[in-house]
């Protein structure tokens, strides 16, 4: 079984994918981090974002393993990481890398923006996962003050407006709900009651 979530940033499709996986037993890939490893790396590096060719490179040599979730989560970097995923080569070779995981055994749940729509159209089942921009940045806001980082909801509702805009409009795989996913809008859930929503979702279809 391969479920396929997308949705824009703050969504809580990462928090969705991660458990539903714990609960079908499947493995789980959050998608963004490979981007934001690649960007992350070229940063490092003092490298630009927008050398497809150095890119690509990178992903070449990129361990799925070894990325760093607590270090990736960083803000600069889910900027950078939204610049380098216009590259359209560099998307092919994450997307390959991204289906090797999906389809070793037992299956997956993969999340990102275009899962659905591109790196595993025939999954089991697609969620695509959304909330109003204003629930998104009151969740990321509360986020990031739980962690005892600065944030500000007004710049933090801009930025994911800005971000929304650049992962919709860009020409190579921009995020969007495929015609065949079940759309999940949490803005008046809490993420139990989005959590039994999917449950629900991806079992009605498991046993279709
Ligand atoms: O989900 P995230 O914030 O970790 O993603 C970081 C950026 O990576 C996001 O702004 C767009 C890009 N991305 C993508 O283009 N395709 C994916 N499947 C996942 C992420």
């Amino acid at each position: 079984m391969i479920i396929a979530i997308d949705g824009p940033a703050a969504s809580g499709k990462g928090t969705l994918a991660r458990r539903l996986a714990d609960h079908f037993g499947l493995r789980h890939l959050d998608t963004g981090l490979t981007y934001r490893a690649v960007a992350a790396s070229l940063l490092a590096n003092g490298l630009p974002l927008g050398d497809e060719a150095v890119a690509i490179e990178v992903a070449r040599h990129l361990d799925l393993a070894q990325m760093d979730k607590t270090v990736l989560a960083a803000h600069e970097i889910g900027e950078a990481a939204s610049r380098v995923a216009v590259l359209g080569g560099l998307r092919e070779e994450l997307v390959n890398l991204q289906r090797r995981f999906a389809q070793t055994p037992p299956g997956a749940v993969l999340d990102g923006r275009d899962i659905g729509t591109v790196v595993c159209p025939d999954a089991s089942v697609k969620l695509f996962v959304t909330a109003s921009p204003e629930a998104r940045a009151r969740r990321r806001t509360e986020e990031l003050l739980s962690k005892g980082q600065e944030a500000n909801y007004a710049s933090v509702l801009a930025d994911l407006m800005r971000r929304d805009e650049r992962d919709s409009q860009r020409t190579v795989a921009p995020m969007k709900q495929a015609d065949d996913a079940v759309l999940l809008d949490t803005t008046e859930m809490d993420i139990e009651t989005a959590f039994q929503a999917a449950v629900e979702i991806v079992s009605r279809a498991r046993d279709a």
